[in-house]
């Protein structure tokens, strides 16, 4: 059978990858899969992505759409953001369902870096004589499951410092305000937040702000629920601010020491952190080396967002070029 031209799946692989992102967060801690199917010319003839762990694969809700419509018989390629898995966990192995389905051309953009699945469903559809490609639009594939990748690799969650400074450089609000920053830079924090399983603050910026750390300026997942990590060594978290993050949906939690809190988080499952915390937490964290990745937005005409990289997790990070967009959910 002839293979689809490469910019057909180019384009085909990155549309999966803008589905799946929809439910960055939502699926944790499984990853975010994005899937389409094509016909012999490269059109789309359906388009799925995995919503939440324990519900269908991308794949195997792609092949139902196509079962469904009528349409398995157009189908001549299977593009997949991350490779079908092979076994069986909540699910049944999305590789049988392809091999049962009569696809015989897969294009996956990634090999999943999950230990339990490492290799074994390319191969097992290769055994099954289907044409497998690896690679296709492959940055942004890695970048889509970026948390979920580095905790396969470390065992540790990806931990975000996000900080915001004004024009004088300094994180501290005018009185009366909590934030000073643009719209956009406010909507990118609250993406931030929406792709993470816990956010980490301290004291000090409950103390002084009183905050929601709800999603508002986006659509949030319905029924997400984060962890909200308070460093809090001299107990002065009242009961009501507990009691109001319960009804807004987080789970809070006290901690007296960044290792204590990071290895419960760690314990409780979760791939993904978003620290939001004032000048002193921030800066302890990363001092101790306690960060994956650093967003730094600077108050100017237009805000100015950098990002960079922890340099001691080079090796584990991923993806060689990075774009926020790419990793964080719309
Ligand atoms: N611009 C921004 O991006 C941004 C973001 C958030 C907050 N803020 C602003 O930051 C201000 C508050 O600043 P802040 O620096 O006091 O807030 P913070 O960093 O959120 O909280 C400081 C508190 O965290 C705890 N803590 C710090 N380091 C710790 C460590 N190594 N181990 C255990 N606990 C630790 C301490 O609690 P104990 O005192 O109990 O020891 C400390 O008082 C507010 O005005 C807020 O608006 C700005």
């Amino acid at each position: 059978m002839e293979r689809l031209a490469p910019d057909l799946l180019e384009t085909a692989m990155s549309i999966a990858c803008a589905e799946a992102r929809k439910w960055l967060g939502a699926t944790s801690p499984n990853p975010a899969v994005g899937a389409v199917a094509l016909d012999n010319k490269g059109a789309i003839l359906a388009l799925a992505a995995h919503h939440r762990a324990g519900w269908m694969h991308a794949e195997a809700q792609l092949l139902q759409a196509c079962a469904s419509g009528r349409l398995l018989r157009r189908v001549h390629t299977l593009c997949v953001s991350l490779e079908p898995c092979n076994h069986f966990g909540r699910t049944p192995p999305c590789t049988d369902a392809i091999i049962r389905a009569g696809i015989q051309s897969v294009v996956v953009g990634v090999r999943d870096p999950n230990s339990a699945v490492k290799g074994g469903g390319i191969e097992h559809l290769q055994q099954a004589g289907i044409d497998v490609i690896l690679g296709v639009a492959e940055n942004e594939c890695q970048q889509l499951i970026h948390a979920y990748a580095y905790h396969a690799r470390t065992g540790k969650p990806w931990i975000t410092i996000k900080r915001a400074f004004d024009r004088n450089g300094s994180m501290i609000p005018p009185a009366g305000q909590k934030t000073f920053t643009s719209p956009e830079s406010l909507r990118l924090a609250h993406r931030l937040r929406k792709k993470a399983d816990a956010i980490i603050t301290g004291s000090g910026t409950i103390l002084a702000d009183n905050p929601e750390f709800t999603i508002r300026h986006v659509a949030d997942h319905p029924e997400k629920k984060r962890w909200l990590a308070i460093l809090d060594r001299r107990g002065r978290i009242t009961g009501n601010y507990l009691a109001s993050a319960k009804q807004r949906g987080l789970i809070p939690v006290i901690y007296k020491d960044i290792e204590a809190a990071l290895t419960d988080l760690i314990a409780k499952g979760t791939q993904d952190i978003l620290v939001e915390a004032g000048p002193v937490l921030s800066q302890a964290m990363l001092d101790v080396g306690l960060w994956t990745m650093k967003i730094d937005i600077r108050q100017g005409d237009t805000d100015d967002v950098q990002t960079s990289f922890n340099p001691a997790e080079a090796q584990n990070i991923g993806a060689e070029e990075h774009n926020l967009d790419l990793m964080l959910p719309p």
